[in-house]
């Protein structure tokens, strides 16, 4: 059965809190507790992991190392994902740049644009601005998983599709469009997550 879209969603949120406890030395913890730092109710959190299998003990709660190491392999972060970066403009040199991305198991291995003024440019030590033009042959040869499109929003699907044609299996795409693709695409847009906001604080009615 297909798992729903807002349950995956919430994973990595579980993921994070669960990393915190660990930090703080917490060996187990409650759905309640858990609930009550994520400000969301325990049934949830129970029927969400339900959908995986098993975790926890009636009265005992879940043993914060043990779940937190499920949920790694549930998202596949027990695995090291090769990330490339195309467009190597603000979104993308700042990505690329991000350290959290390591930690958590996506290394930046390449970074694409088609300015010939980038191209050669280091970003980091051993992280140089590469050629579009050698995007298949790098692909295939470092069997990079994952892509971050951060290219105007007017060249987004064509390049998307060269990334689908050079085996790429994902996309986190950054340009202002919706793509048509066969392999699965993430959206940010800080754009969108502030009209969301805006209608939020618009129609908010205060209980005080
Ligand atoms: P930018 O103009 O600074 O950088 C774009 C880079 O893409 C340039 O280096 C350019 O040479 C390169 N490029 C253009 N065509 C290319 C191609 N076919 N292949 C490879 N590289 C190519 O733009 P910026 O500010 O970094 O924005 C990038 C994208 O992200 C835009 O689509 C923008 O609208 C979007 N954006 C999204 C935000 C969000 O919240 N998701 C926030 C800000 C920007």
């Amino acid at each position: 059965m297909k798992v729903p879209r807002p349950v995956i969603k919430r994973m990595p949120v579980y993921y994070r809190c669960l990393e915190r406890l660990k930090n703080e030395g917490v060996k187990y913890v409650s759905s309640q507790k858990l609930a009550r730092r994520l400000h969301l109710k325990d049934s949830q959190i129970r029927k969400d992991l339900s959908h995986f299998g098993k975790f926890g003990k009636r009265g005992v709660g879940y043993e914060v190392e043990s779940l937190l190491n499920d949920i790694t392999k549930i998202l596949g972060l027990h695995k090291q994902w090769k990330v490339i970066v195309v467009g190597a403009g603000n979104i993308g040199k700042a990505i690329a740049r991000f350290r959290a991305l390591e930690k958590n198991n996506f290394k930046v291995v390449a970074v694409f644009d088609t300015d010939k003024r980038k191209i050669g440019t280091e970003l980091l030590p051993g992280l140089k601005i590469l050629d579009i033009a050698n995007l298949r042959d790098f692909v295939s040869r470092e069997r990079a998983d994952l892509a971050i499109l951060a290219v105007p929003a007017s060249s987004a699907q064509a390049v998307a599709n060269d990334l689908q044609k050079a085996g790429i299996r994902g996309i986190l795409c950054f340009a202002p469009v919706t793509l048509s693709c066969a392999i699965p695409v993430e959206y940010v847009d800080i754009t969108a997550f502030l009209k969301t906001l805006a209608y939020s604080v618009l129609t908010e009615k205060y209980n005080m």
